[in-house]
C-alpha cells in the first residue's frame, strides 16, 4: 500500500447544543495517498462537510465543536497545529473549494489581485511573475482572455467562470491536496460535467491528491480511485471504487448504486430515492445499525451497532453492516435479512 499523504484516525467530531451533545461524525478513518482521488458520497447531512472542514480546521474556533481523533497530514497532527502554522498549511499544502465560489471569493475585489494575494502570501514570486502565474492559472482552468478577465470583478464572471476561478485560487499554491465540497450542485448540468473534467485533469498535472464530495455516482465512477460511502455520521462502506460498486456490502450504498442514472441520461443533482430519510442528528443517535429503519435487510442483529469490517477478499474494502456476505447474497435469500 502506498504511502499516504492525509490520514484520519477516529475521526469524531461532537457539537454541544443548547438541549444536549450530539456527535455529528463518528470514528470516521480515511486515508489519501499522494495523487489519489478519494471520493465520499451520501445523502445531505450524513456529515459529509463537517468531516471535511475538519481537516483543514475550519471548526476551531466554533466553541460548540469538538474533535477527538488524529488528522496526520505529511506526518504531522493537524489537530494539534497552532492558527498559524493552520493557515500555512491551509494556503499551501492543502487547498479547499466549496459549492458556492463566493464563500471563497471576494465580490469587493478583482478576480486577479485574490490569486495574486495568495501567491504572495505563499511563495517568494516577484510583482511579475505573480501576474504571470495568475494568467497561466486563468488559463489553465479555461477561463477565455485571461488579460482582460484577471481585471474582472467576481460578479461579473458567470457562475461556471466564477468556479473555474475559485479553482484557479485554490491551485495558486500548487497544493498537495484538494477538498472539494460539492463544487459543482449549483451548476447546469452541462456546466458541472466541464468543471469535474477540469477537476481531474488539473488533478493529474498538479499530481495533487483530492477528496470530492459529490452526489454524482458517474462522476465517482469515472475518478474515484476509492469510495468513502457515510451515513449518519459515520463512514458506512469505503473501498476501491471497482469493489464497491461491484459488490456493495452495505445496503445503503447499494441502494444508492441501484438509483445511478444511466450514463447517458442527463444527470439528476439529487440523490435517488431510497426508502425513508436519514436521521436528523441533531435529534442523538438511536442505538443499533442507524441505517436499520430504512433497510430492507434488517434482522434482529441489528440492534446492536455494527462495527467497520472487511468481509471481501479485496483489501481495505470494509463495511459497517451485519449482513455476512453482502446485499447480492441477502437479496437471493442466502442471508438472514428479513424485513422488518
Ligand atoms: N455549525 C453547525 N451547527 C449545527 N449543526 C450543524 C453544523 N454544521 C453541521 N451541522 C449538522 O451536522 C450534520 C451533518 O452536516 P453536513 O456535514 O453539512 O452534512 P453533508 O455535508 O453530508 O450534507 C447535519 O445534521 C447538520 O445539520
Ligand atoms: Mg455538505
Amino acid at each position: 500500500m502506498k504511502e499516504s499523504l492525509v490520514d484520519v484516525r477516529h475521526l469524531t467530531v461532537h457539537l454541544s447544543m443548547a438541549q444536549a451533545d450530539v456527535t455529528l461524525v463518528e470514528d470516521v478513518s480515511f486515508s489519501v495517498a499522494p495523487g489519489e482521488v478519494l471520493c465520499v458520497v451520501g445523502e445531505s447531512g450524513c456529515g459529509k462537510t463537517v468531516t471535511a472542514r475538519s481537516i483543514i480546521g475550519l471548526n476551531r474556533h466554533n466553541p460548540n465543536f469538538r474533535l477527538d481523533g488524529e488528522i496526520l497530514f505529511d506526518g504531522r497532527d493537524l489537530m494539534q497545529l497552532g492558527d498559524a502554522e493552520m493557515r500555512k498549511v491551509r494556503g499551501a499544502s492543502i487547498a479547499m473549494i466549496f459549492q458556492d465560489p463566493m464563500s471563497s471569493l471576494n465580490p469587493l475585489h478583482r478576480i486577479g489581485r485574490q490569486i495574486g494575494e495568495a501567491l504572495r502570501l505563499h511563495t517568494d514570486l516577484s510583482r511579475g511573475a505573480i501576474r504571470q502565474r495568475t494568467l497561466d492559472l486563468l488559463k489553465q482552468v479555461g477561463i477565455p482572455n485571461p488579460q482582460v478577465r484577471i481585471d474582472d470583478y467576481p460578479h461579473q464572471f458567470s457562475g461556471g467562470m466564477r468556479q473555474r476561478a475559485m479553482i484557479a485560487l485554490a491551485l495558486a499554491c500548487s497544493p498537495k491536496l484538494l477538498i472539494a465540497d460539492e463544487p459543482t450542485t449549483a451548476l447546469d448540468v452541462t456546466t458541472q460535467k466541464q468543471i469535474l473534467t477540469l477537476l481531474a485533469r488539473l488533478k493529474d498535472e498538479y499530481g495533487m491528491a483530492l477528496i470530492l464530495i459529490t452526489h454524482d455516482l458517474g462522476i465517482v465512477a469515472e475518478i474515484a480511485d476509492r469510495v468513502m460511502v457515510m451515513y449518519a455520521g459515520q463512514c458506512v462502506e469505503i473501498g476501491e471504487v471497482r469493489s464497491v460498486f461491484r459488490s456493495p456490502q452495505h445496503p445503503y450504498t447499494a441502494g444508492l448504486l441501484a438509483s445511478m442514472p444511466a450514463a447517458n441520461r442527463a444527470r439528476s443533482t439529487r440523490l435517488p430515492s431510497i426508502r425513508g430519510t436519514p436521521p436528523v442528528l441533531a435529534l442523538g443517535r438511536a442505538t443499533g445499525c442507524a441505517f436499520l429503519p430504512r433497510c430492507d435487510f434488517a434482522f434482529e442483529r441489528c440492534r446492536s451497532a455494527p462495527s467497520l469490517e472487511g468481509k471481501v477478499a479485496d483489501v481495505g474494502h470494509l463495511d459497517r453492516c451485519w449482513l455476512p456476505t453482502g446485499v447480492e447474497a441477502a437479496r437471493r435469500g442466502a442471508a438472514p435479512g428479513i424485513a422488518p
